[in-house]
C-alpha cells in the first residue's frame, strides 16, 4: 500500500457513539504495551502518529486511521492493564465488544500476541471471545526482534498451540523495529480483505 495520507479521523471514549464508515475497517486488539499502535505507525510509514509508551495502557480510546480515503486502520485500547480498575475494565470491555457487534465494515481483526512469551490466560480469553463474536483473528506475533532467527519457528508453534488456534489460522511475525512483516500485512488487507 502506497500511502498517500493518513488521518486520525474519530477518537472513542467510553461513552462516545461510534463512527458509521463507509470504508473498510481493520481492527488491532491486544494486551496493552504489546505493539498495537507501533504496528500501527510501522503500516502508516511513520514513526509516532499513533501515540506509544513504554508505560502500558497508553491508548484508552478507540481511534480510527483513515488511510488514503479507502479503508480504516482501527487501534483499540490494550486488555489486562493491572492499574486500570475492574470497573474500567468491564467498560472497556463492553466498548470493544459494542464495536465489535454493531461495525458493519469490520472486515478483520488482528490479534498482537508477544512472540516471546506463551500466551496469557487473558491473551486466551480475547482469542477465545473474538472467535465467538464470529471473527476469526489473524495472529500477528510481535517484537520479532526480541528473539533469535533460530527461535521463531518454535515460538510460532508455542502461540499456535497456547491459544489452541482454529486450524488453517494465520500467525505473521512483526517486528516495528526491523518492520519484519509489514508488507505481509498489508499484502494480505489489500489482496483478501479490501475489495
Ligand atoms: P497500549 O496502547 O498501552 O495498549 O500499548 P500498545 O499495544 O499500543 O503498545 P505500543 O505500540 O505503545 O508499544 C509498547 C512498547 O513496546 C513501546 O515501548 C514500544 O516501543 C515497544 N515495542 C512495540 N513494538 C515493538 C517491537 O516490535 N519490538 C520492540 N523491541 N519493541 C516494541
Ligand atoms: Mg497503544
Amino acid at each position: 500500500m502506497i500511502i498517500k495520507n493518513i488521518n486520525l479521523e474519530t477518537v472513542c471514549g467510553i461513552t462516545s457513539k461510534l463512527p458509521e464508515n463507509d470504508k473498510p475497517e481493520i481492527a488491532f486488539a491486544g494486551k496493552s504495551n504489546v505493539g498495537k499502535s507501533s504496528l500501527i505507525n510501522a503500516l502508516m510509514n511513520r514513526k509516532s502518529f499513533a501515540r506509544i509508551s513504554a508505560t502500558p495502557g497508553k491508548t484508552q480510546t478507540i481511534n480510527f486511521y483513515n488511510i488514503n480515503d479507502a479503508l480504516y486502520l482501527v487501534d483499540l485500547p490494550g486488555y489486562g492493564y493491572a492499574k486500570v480498575s475492574q470497573q474500567e475494565k468491564e467498560k472497556w470491555g463492553k466498548m470493544i465488544e459494542r464495536y465489535l457487534h454493531s461495525s458493519k465494515q469490520l472486515r478483520a481483526v488482528f490479534l498482537l500476541i508477544d512472540i516471546r512469551h506463551e500466551p496469557s490466560a487473558n491473551d486466551k480469553m480475547m482469542y477465545d471471545w473474538v472467535v465467538s463474536q464470529g471473527y476469526n483473528p489473524i495472529i500477528i506475533a510481535t517484537k520479532q526482534d526480541k528473539l533469535k532467527r533460530s527461535q521463531i519457528d518454535k515460538h510460532v508453534k508455542m502461540l499456535r498451540q497456547g491459544l489452541k488456534l482454529v486450524p488453517g489460522t494465520r500467525i505473521i511475525p512483526f517486528s516495528s523495529v526491523t518492520k519484519q512483516g509489514r508488507d505481509e500485512i498489508w499484502e494480505l488487507v489489500e489482496t483478501e480483505l479490501l475489495d
